[in-house]
């Protein structure tokens, strides 16, 4: 936790950045994410962390990074000062597989480092981490990585991003030569060139040497050739950063470098400072921008329990949105109107948990034991707030869990309980049918797995995940539902929340039924667009 000399939440504010980065697996983030570390002082040498080696899939890289490197970070946030900033990089866990839990966290920052592997431009996944950007108006940065090695014309990768997501580009930067003859950026809005040397494996700060193109240019040759013209046509387009259109979501100010060699990583983490909006006033229930200075509020974007073999508790992350949070105080949970105290507050995770004596809007703590809480809870200290809740996601993926020792059936059904309040897993079920007819759905295979393993160590119930046919499902409501039982293939089943939902074992099924019956209310679970305060 950086030391505050100032305790007013307005001005703390203003110095935090919260901030996630998202990627399609092996664009860099994890490299990226260490090369933070090390620009901010947090980290004095870059080390290889990427054994991939018995790399547990369901495992945060971060707590790899933690274990490899020794150092204490936290598996949800790490917080570390730059300059006279605070910055708070929430991780996106599960990118191996696509889960739930991404989306959350992308509910509880302001901004987003958008890595781009530059051969490979715009892929799946950060398509879809993307869009979710999108409903939420993020702001997005986008780096363009692996500059060091051979890649795809960076104009081309510019086109792709307009075209494929509708993100208008605006570099910030732009490179001089490529792949091994990468050796520089050019800084588009202060004519400076930035010349950079590699350190050995990029294990500490590159050398930057900075001068005015006009000067650089002199060295002459093929790559500055292509560079100035690439410049000159960014100009005459007038690609410059458009503050405006980047913070409501339609533009992104672009940087260009190598996460593997340092180049470039420095100019962008000043630009999350520069660049990126502080916490502003979070708008709430009714869409009234609740003022930042106080009193204390914040929402829970992720419940998880038994985190730590160690300390077998639950623990409720919060982002705060406003006021100052003080180790100890009581709490009081809006949905219930329970008070609760925050004696054990956290930052970090793993083997050592650091206690917060006190946190600003921006900032997440984890309350342990935080008992009642669920995602998307409002909580505040006086001047009853209520944020709106955190949206669930459209599953893709269904299966069922059977209990593989019948004697431990209240176990399975604790855990079923448990887990779908944390939003592992949503647990639908049928209300004539009993706990084993359940139907688990997720966004990603990897959740199934998480739910199984923790069913199995943590509720001491053993639990086999067992496929189904199911392809799509639709929320739907009473009247329709009678409709649909009587067609084969379609199965009407209701979430804990009550909600109705068709579970289709055909696409095609579905797409005939919206056409031929346009009356049934079969509508898609589709993330729901909050905006940002
Ligand atoms: P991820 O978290 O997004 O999945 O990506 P990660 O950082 O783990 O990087 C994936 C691979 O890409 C790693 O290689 C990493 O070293 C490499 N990489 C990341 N950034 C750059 C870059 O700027 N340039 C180049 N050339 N490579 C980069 P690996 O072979 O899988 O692991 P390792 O054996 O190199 O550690």
């Amino acid at each position: 936790m950086a030391e505050v000399a100032n305790a007013d939440p307005v001005m703390q504010a203003q110095r935090r950045r919260t901030f996630a980065i998202i990627s399609h697996p092996d664009a860099g983030k994890t490299t990226l994410t260490e090369k933070f570390l090390l620009y901010s002082g947090a980290v004095q040498v870059a080390g290889a962390v990427h054994a991939r080696e018995g790399r547990r899939s369901a495992r945060s890289d971060w707590m790899e990074l933690e274990q490899q490197r020794g150092i204490s970070i936290s598996s949800t946030v790490m917080q570390f000062p730059y300059g006279d900033h605070v910055m708070n990089l929430l991780d996106t866990p599960g990118h191996r597989d696509f889960s739930e839990d991404t989306y959350r966290v992308l509910a509880a920052v302001d901004a987003v480092v958008m890595v781009l592997d530059a051969a490979k431009g715009i892929e799946s996944q950060t398509l879809k981490l993307f869009q979710v950007c999108r409903n939420r108006n993020l702001p997005v940065i986008t780096f363009l990585n692996k500059y060091d090695r051979p890649g795809r014309e960076p104009l081309e990768l510019l086109d792709e991003i307009e075209a494929q997501i509708d993100l208008r580009p605006t570099p910030v930067t732009w490179p001089v030569g490529n792949g091994e003859d990468f050796r520089g950026l050019i800084d588009r809005r202060t004519d400076t060139y930035v010349r950079f040397t590699r350190t050995a494996r990029g294990a500490s700060l590159a050398g930057e040497e900075r001068l005015p193109v006009a000067e650089a240019r002199a060295e002459g040759g093929r790559a500055w050739q292509t560079a100035l013209d690439e410049c000159s046509l960014l100009d005459a387009v007038g690609a410059d950063v458009d503050p405006p259109s980047f913070l409501a979501g339609t533009s992104t100010p672009l940087f260009v470098g190598s996460a593997l060699t340092n180049f470039g990583v420095g100019m962008l983490l000043d630009a999350v400072v520069e660049l990126a909006p502080s916490p502003s006033p979070r708008l709430d229930v009714d869409g009234d921008p609740h003022p930042l200075h106080g009193p204390f509020s914040a929402f829970v974007f992720k419940v998880q329990a038994n985190m730590d073999p160690a300390h077998r508790d639950r623990i409720a992350f919060a982002r705060i949105c406003s006021g100052r949070f003080e180790r100890g105080m009581s709490v009081t949970n809006t949905r219930t109107g329970r008070d609760m105290t925050t004696k054990y507050a956290t930052t970090a995770f793993g083997p050592d948990r650091e206690t917060v004596e006190e946190a600003f809007p921006g900032d997440v703590v984890g309350l342990v034991n935080a008992t009642g809480v669920q995602l998307g809870d409002t909580l505040h200290d006086g001047g009853a707030v209520a944020f709106p809740p955190i949206p669930r996601f459209a599953p893709e993926v269904f299966a069922r869990a059977r209990p593989l020792d019948n004697g431990k059936f209240k176990q399975f059904r604790k855990g079923l309980a448990q887990l779908d309040e944390e939003g592992v897993v949503q647990v639908l079920r049928d209300p004539d049918l009993g706990e084993t007819e359940n139907v688990l759905a997720a966004v990603g295979q990897l959740q199934f797995e998480v739910f199984a393993h923790r069913l199995g160590s943590e509720f001491g119930a053993p639990t086999e995940i067992v496929s189904t046919p199911y392809q799509a499902i639709r929320r739907t409501d009473p009247r329709s539902a009678g409709r649909l039982r009587e067609i084969g293939g379609i199965r009407i089943l209701s979430r804990a929340d009550g909600e109705l939902v068709a579970l289709f074992e055909n696409r095609y099924r579905l797409a005939r039924l919206l056409s031929d019956e346009p009356e049934l209310t079969l509508e898609p679970l589709i993330a729901d667009a909050q905006p940002l305060g």
